[in-house]
């Protein structure tokens, strides 16, 4: 019977993967901007193995080259860039053979003194968001000023600002400003909607409000609009359990079925 549970276990997860076929890109370290010589770890997370998926980037130089073709070196799933360059700043993607892509992700490496720690994934409506100013140097955190698109939006003592339920009106480019060290390159900060089908926020806590040390993910529909695949994700569980009940009847009668001793 445990065999038959552990079964129906992997049958229901594969039955999911396939009606949502989504494809991670995550970032180790979770942001978008970096220090020239810092190390970073990028993964195309695939749930269905056989889709075989390819860290591709555009960079201002050469566009759609993947991962080992002048650059990072491919380490599993992974692709490791042990010493990131500010020629390495672009936009990041996975693509599989098939021709559907994940989540973009656009990263920027300085060679300046100071970045803005910023989601690198888009952030959904109604969550906290974090942002920390960082200087190369100096280990603790200094007061830092905060730009959206261009106009000071605060003064930090401690150099990290959250915005308390972002709203689409939070979308923008953001920098900061450390006094004596000087300003981060910019970065866009996208907020999605949120979907009638996500619980209440309350029995999800923001991801962005306490970031994690290592990698966040986001799965993305590679063609599908939000809307038309909570349609699909809606069908496909109620698919789900009918096919579970369906299972659990069979194994049931079967194992009835079978004579004692
Ligand atoms: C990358 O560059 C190619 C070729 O210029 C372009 O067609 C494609 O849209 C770009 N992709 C992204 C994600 O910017
Ligand atoms: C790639 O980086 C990961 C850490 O993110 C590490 O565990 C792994 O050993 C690295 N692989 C190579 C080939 O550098
Ligand atoms: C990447 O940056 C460009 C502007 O440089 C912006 O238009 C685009 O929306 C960004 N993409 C993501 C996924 O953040």
């Amino acid at each position: 019977m445990k065999e038959t549970s552990v079964l129906c276990l992997l049958f229901l997860i594969s039955l999911l993967s396939c009606t949502t076929n989504q494809a991670h890109l995550t970032v180790s370290p979770s942001r978008s901007q970096f220090f020239k010589g810092d190390f970073v770890s990028l993964s195309c997370e695939e749930d269905d193995s056989s889709a075989g998926w390819t860290l591709r980037r555009n960079t201002s130089k050469r566009q759609r080259t993947q991962c080992g073709d002048g650059w990072g070196k491919p380490a599993g799933s992974s692709c490791n860039i042990s010493y990131i360059y500010t020629s390495d700043s672009g936009v990041y993607w996975c693509e599989s053979r098939e021709g559907p892509i994940s989540n973009m992700v656009n990263l920027t490496v300085t060679g300046g003194s100071v970045i803005l720690q910023s989601p690198v994934l888009p952030v959904m409506e109604g969550d906290d968001v974090t942002l920390l100013c960082k200087t190369k140097t100096t280990p603790s955190n200094l007061p830092a000023a905060f730009y959206k698109d261009g106009s000071l939006i605060r003064k930090q003592p401690t150099g990290h600002m959250t915005i308390q339920h972002v709203s689409r009106s939070d979308e923008g480019l953001y920098k900061c400003d450390i006094s004596g060290h000087g300003e981060s390159p910019s970065s866009w900060i996208t907020v999605t909607d949120k979907h009638t089908t996500t619980p209440p926020p309350t029995s999800t806590p923001p991801p962005t409000s306490t970031p994690p040390p290592g990698s966040t993910s986001i799965t993305l529909p590679p063609s599908l609009s939000p809307p038309l695949l909570s349609v699909l994700l809606l069908i496909g569980s109620v698919y789900v359990v009918v096919l579970l009940v369906l299972l659990v009847l069979l194994v049931r009668r079967s194992v009835h079925r079978k004579p004692k001793g």
